[in-house]
């Protein structure tokens, strides 16, 4: 199982970490346009390897695709983050370029790789790879969903005042502090509806607090976050590889699903070894469904900005 992470920057890398910890993959390339930079951060990461125990060998190269090829799957991940203010929808002029190029090369290296876009305005950078990278619709995968219901989880926990292993709940639609539809009628713990436990407008506190919680973050370290997305991007590379058929949200081409088409956003699907294996269709109240319409509205409006 080899993997290729593009961009050594602070959410590649600490991807790279966790999917080296995990110790289910036995190669990971990371890939970066600054010289050295990944070289450095692999050197750095394989120097862990005796003190937490993984095998994984971890390479880093400079913008050499050749060393990419054969990949099981390419993880993008380059780009810029946004800075405190910013919407992750103004990253857009930079880094549609950018992930177009990466994409083809690595396309060019590894014809039957799976992708998982992780670069920022996410859902619009994964309808780019869809349209211009010829992989099959099943290869290319968002990752935002399993991050933002990873921060609806940590802020039930927070409200319920309850460990995290015992609430449950998931975050739909577009990636963006307007477009997340983080469903509060279906967040449990262990198994009961959470509103048995908090009143309706503390749920909808954790609603908000989920929806900015990237920007929360961007605010406190004068960049975005990277522990949390690193290990939610580990987690759909290890249902991937050990084909575990877990459901995660991941931005998703729909066709006909939730009632739209040719749009990627935040649906849960089966993640297994051919990719995204099947998306699953939740019965969604009329308000959700508002919801969803109004977020994918937005992710179509930042689809528009995309020279094609
Ligand atoms: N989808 C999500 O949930 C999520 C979460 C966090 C961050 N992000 C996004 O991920 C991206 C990376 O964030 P970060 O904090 O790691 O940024 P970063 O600046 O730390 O790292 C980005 C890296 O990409 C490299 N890069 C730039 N152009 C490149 C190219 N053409 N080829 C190869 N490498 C190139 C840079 O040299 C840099 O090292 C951003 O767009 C950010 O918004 C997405």
């Amino acid at each position: 199982m080899k993997v290729t992470v593009v961009g050594a920057g602070a959410v590649g890398a600490s991807c790279a970490e966790y999917i080296a910890i995990k110790n289910f993959a036995s190669e990971v390339v990371l890939l970066d346009i600054k010289e050295g930079y990944a070289e450095g951060k692999a050197m750095d990461l394989m120097q862990t390897a005796s003190l937490n125990g993984f095998d994984t060998k971890i390479t880093g190269v400079t913008n050499d695709y050749s060393k990419t090829a054969g990949s099981d799957i390419c993880v993008i991940t380059s780009g810029i983050p946004r800075k405190p203010g910013m919407t992750r929808e103004e990253l857009i002029g930079i880094n549609a370029g950018i992930v177009k190029d990466v994409s083809s090369n690595l396309v060019k290296n590894s014809p039957k790789t799976i992708i998982i876009v992780v670069s920022n305005p996410m859902d619009t950078m994964a309808y780019l790879v869809h349209k211009t990278s010829g992989l099959d619709k099943n290869k290319i995968i968002g990752m935002g969903g399993a991050l933002d219901s990873a921060r609806f989880k940590y802020r039930l926990a927070e409200a319920l005042d309850a460990p995290i292993s015992d609430v449950d709940g998931m975050v739909i639609g577009g990636h963006s502090d307007t477009g997340m539809v983080p469903l509060t009628r279906l967040a449990t713990r262990n198994s009961v509806p959470v509103s048995k436990f908090i009143s309706e407008e503390r749920l909808n506190q954790v609603m908000e607090d989920t929806k900015v919680g990237g920007a929360t973050l961007t605010k406190l370290l004068g960049t975005s976050a990277w522990y949390a997305p690193g290990a939610a991007v580990s987690a759909l590379v290890q249902a991937i590889a050990c084909d575990q058929k877990k459901m995660f949200p991941c931005s998703v081409m729909l066709d006909g699903e939730y009632g739209m088409k040719d749009i990627c956003i935040g649906a849960p699907v089966i993640l297994g070894r051919n990719g995204i294996e099947k998306i699953v269709e939740l019965e969604l109240n009329d308000a959700e469904k508002a919801h969803m319409k109004e977020s994918a509205e937005g992710v179509r409006s930042v689809n528009d900005l995309l020279e094609l």
